[in-house]
């Protein structure tokens, strides 16, 4: 399973040493070098010759969901528990073949018990004063494997997108025509009771006009400010609450420290809406139901190829049934349902107003725990129309 390796960390480190060994400049270059550590997406620890926490960056911080002031100092084997091997043993083995091992495809356990498959290299590094430590280079796999998923999923549904909207707009030019007809033939009519048929061709005529609108989706220019999101969040719990007549439990976690948003609101509180409206909809029958509100900030995240530095993450959970399994693969498109009287827009209405944004929505159902996730990206992103 281990391999000498001489991957990215290996230069960096080189450099890492270069930079310190230069005694002139030095506080510049640390600065510079801690500037290219923050913004690593690989997690990066570093422990003393004690195999002590001394230093992670912003990507550990995310992949062990915690600060580094809460860790610092914590001993190898707490942290890194691999239940294929012992930590502090491949530590060793590294300090002690002065090489940098790697270790591909393990299965490395979370502070809160989940599993994430791992590459792991460990370098063994010496300062100038000649004390030695070792440094931990940690890229999550199944990452990379989400991050083709999801330009996969955005490309999918664009392509559907575009055929929804072609469809809604051929469906609508003809419309006018019939139900200008209809009111002509009506006004014409001796007997007044086919009014009633004439009628029904109107009626029915508004709502595929209702539905195609809806398709089609806003017609003006996005109209972008900074937003904060909980402020989004509360207008959506308030809908939510009314609409039920107060009996949802809604659940709040709120991360205060979220920056403001570049978005449309009102698209983004539509988006949002149309997600806990069907979470409402998921637990009315259920006594013991609740829909939890969550934003967490995420560092180094990409959305289909792009890296953001950070993105806020929304989650909108409940308990109810979960989605059902025959729609689980195709529930972003438009007209896919499982409920009575549901048009199927819902989510896909959803899912392109965030994608607007160049944010992403993804969705974890079990029966019991059903998860949506809105990743807006913080830099101000162009919205599109
Ligand atoms: N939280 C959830 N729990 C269980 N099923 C859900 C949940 N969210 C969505 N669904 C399922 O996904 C389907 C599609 O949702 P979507 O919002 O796109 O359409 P809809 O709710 O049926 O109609 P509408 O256009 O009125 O929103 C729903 O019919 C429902 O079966
Ligand atoms: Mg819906």
């Amino acid at each position: 399973m281990f391999s000498t390796s001489t991957r990215s960390m290996d230069s960096l480190v080189r450099f890492l040493h270069s930079l310190l060994s230069m005694n002139n400049q030095i506080m510049t270059r640390q600065t510079d070098l801690r500037r290219i550590i923050d913004n690593l997406s690989s997690a990066v620890l570093l422990f003393d010759a004690e195999y002590r926490l001394q230093f992670m960056n912003p990507a550990a911080e995310m992949l062990f969901a915690a600060s580094a002031r809460h860790l610092l100092g914590q001993g190898v084997g707490e942290l890194l528990f691999c239940p294929s091997g012992d930590a502090e043993h491949n530590l060793a083995k590294a300090v002690n073949s002065g090489h940098a091992i790697t270790e591909r495809q393990l299965s490395l356990m979370l502070p809160d018990q989940s599993q994430v498959i791992v590459d792991c290299t460990i370098i063994p590094i010496q300062d100038s004063d000649q004390a030695s430590g070792v440094l931990v280079e940690i890229q999550q796999i199944d990452r990379h494997v989400r991050i083709s998923r999801e330009e996969h999923l955005l490309s999918q549904q664009e392509a559907a997108r575009d055929l929804i909207r072609g469809l809604a707009h051929e469906i609508k030019n003809p419309l006018g025509g019939l139900r200008g007809a209809a009111q002509l033939l009506e006004k014409e009519l001796s007997d007044l009771a086919l009014s009633e048929y004439t009628q029904i061709i109107i009626d029915e005529a508004d709502r595929l006009q209702s539905l195609v609108d809806r398709m089609l989706g806003p017609n003006k220019l996005p109209d972008i400010a900074s937003v904060n999101v909980h402020t989004m969040l509360e207008r959506v719990r308030n809908l939510v609450l009314a609409e039920s007549g107060g009996t949802v439990r809604i659940i709040r976690d709120y991360d205060p420290s979220i920056p403001e948003v570049h978005v449309d609101s009102d698209r983004i509180i539509q988006a949002l809406l149309n997600i806990a409206r069907n979470a409402a909809h998921a637990i009315s029958d259920q006594a013991d139901g609740w829909i939890k509100l969550k934003t967490r900030i995420l560092r180094q995240f990409t959305i289909g190829n792009i890296r953001h530095k950070l993105v806020v993450q929304i989650s909108i959970e409940d308990n109810g049934p979960g989605i059902p399994e025959q729609i689980i693969e195709k529930l972003f498109y438009p007209m896919v349902t499982a409920s009575d009287g549901g048009t199927g827009l819902g989510l896909s209405i959803a899912q392109s107003m965030i994608n607007q944004h160049g944010g992403l929505i993804e969705c974890n159902s079990k029966p019991g725990e059903t998860m949506f996730y809105v990743m807006l990206p913080v830099e101000c992103t162009n919205a599109k129309d």
